[in-house]
């Protein structure tokens, strides 16, 4: 079968990934042992569908939900697929018995991909036959709305493999960043330790309160961050560049970095600090709204972002204020 991808695993990641593939047409065997997941996935995946189609990042959701399969069997799940991504619970051992299933079971050409967050490819394939062909394909939760994959091959895997799941994952509308060699965290989760570690550490010396920290990203750093990367603001915050922007502020940034690592600010005492600053813990159903809200938000985000590519005006209005 052309373009047919397995999913592996129907939790919040695979149910994902699904209409990922799906809304770029194509056929989706979405697989998990659990009935009770399936069903989850399905009530959530038409509703889901139909909200992304209304913010333009769908084009025809009826026809995406019709590509979509529901399966209790995993033989038949992955039987004829190119592409087979796994996204069971994170811990080593599942991993390491499904992609050992894997590879024993499915046709030899087809990629087998993890969304693991944390897990490097090379602990769960260095035994199998097949293992030039795995890789992990690192979301961003949820990858239907955030485009961003880091694919990260083990030292094994065959250069094809990752240039095959990088043109996969550009033609599915994701952004796939390369990540050259393993390394804990990969790259997305590597910055944003950075930061959270920074941001206990100056709630548990007093400095700021939690919610101060919060609005210092939410209406500072990520506002620019809804569009560009680091390396690109720091381009435009000193006249002369990045090069320029190092001479002046490297003194600073150097007696940042020398400062002593500081593990402790993970202690559970620290962490008891944030979440009593923060408030009562969220109840179910509160959580459940303001994940829905994180949802719709998003969605806009990334309308405005299409509207702003597909809008030839914005182009040259960018061009006459730069003239100007
Ligand atoms: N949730 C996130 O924010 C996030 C982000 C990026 C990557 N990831 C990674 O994605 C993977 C999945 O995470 P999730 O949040 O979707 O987890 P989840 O718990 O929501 O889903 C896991 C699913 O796997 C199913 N499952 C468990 N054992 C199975 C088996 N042997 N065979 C078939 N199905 C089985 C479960 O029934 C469940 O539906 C993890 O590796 C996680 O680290 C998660």
């Amino acid at each position: 079968m052309k373009n047919s991808a397995a999913m592996i695993g129907a939790g919040l990641i695979g149910r994902a990934w699904a209409m990922v593939f799906a809304r770029s047409g194509w056929n989706v065997r979405l697989y998990d042992s659990n009935p009770a997941q399936l069903a989850d996935a399905r009530a959530y995946i038409g509703p889901s569908l139909d909200e992304q189609q209304a913010a333009g990042i769908c084009d025809d959701a009826k026809a995406a939900l019709a590509r979509i399969n529901y399966m209790s069997s995993l033989d038949d799940a992955v039987a004829g697929t190119q592409w087979i991504h796994e996204h069971l619970p994170e811990t080593l051992e599942l991993k390491r018995a499904m992609f050992a299933e894997l590879d024993r079971t499915t046709a030899r050409d087809a990629i087998l991909a993890s969304s693991t967050s944390a897990i490097r490819a090379s602990k769960f394939t260095e035994d199998l036959a097949g293992r030039a062909r795995c890789l992990v394909a690192h979301p961003v939760n949820p990858p239907h709305l955030v485009p961003v994959v880091e694919i990260c091959g083990a030292p094994w895997t065959a250069p094809e493999t990752i240039e095959r799941a990088r043109t996969i994952m550009s033609e599915i509308g994701q952004t796939p960043v390369i990540v050259r060699r393993e390394i804990d965290g990969f790259i997305l989760n590597r910055l944003q330790g950075a930061l959270l570690t920074e941001a206990m550490r100056l709630v548990q010396e007093g400095y700021v309160s939690p919610d101060d920290l919060d609005k210092t990203i939410k209406d500072g750093l990520g506002l620019r961050w809804a569009f560009m990367g680091p390396f690109e603001t720091i381009e435009l915050n000193a006249p002369g560049g990045v090069a320029d922007y190092c001479a002046r502020y490297s003194d600073f940034y150097r007696r940042l970095a020398a400062a002593s690592p500081r593990p402790d600010v993970w202690d559970a005492g620290n962490a008891a600090r944030v979440v009593a600053a923060l408030g009562a813990t969220l109840s179910a159903s509160e959580r459940a709204r303001r994940t829905r809200q994180r949802d719709r938000l998003l969605l806009a985000l990334r309308r405005h972002r299409v509207s702003l590519h597909d809008n030839p005006k914005h182009e040259k209005t960018d061009d006459v204020d730069a003239a100007g």
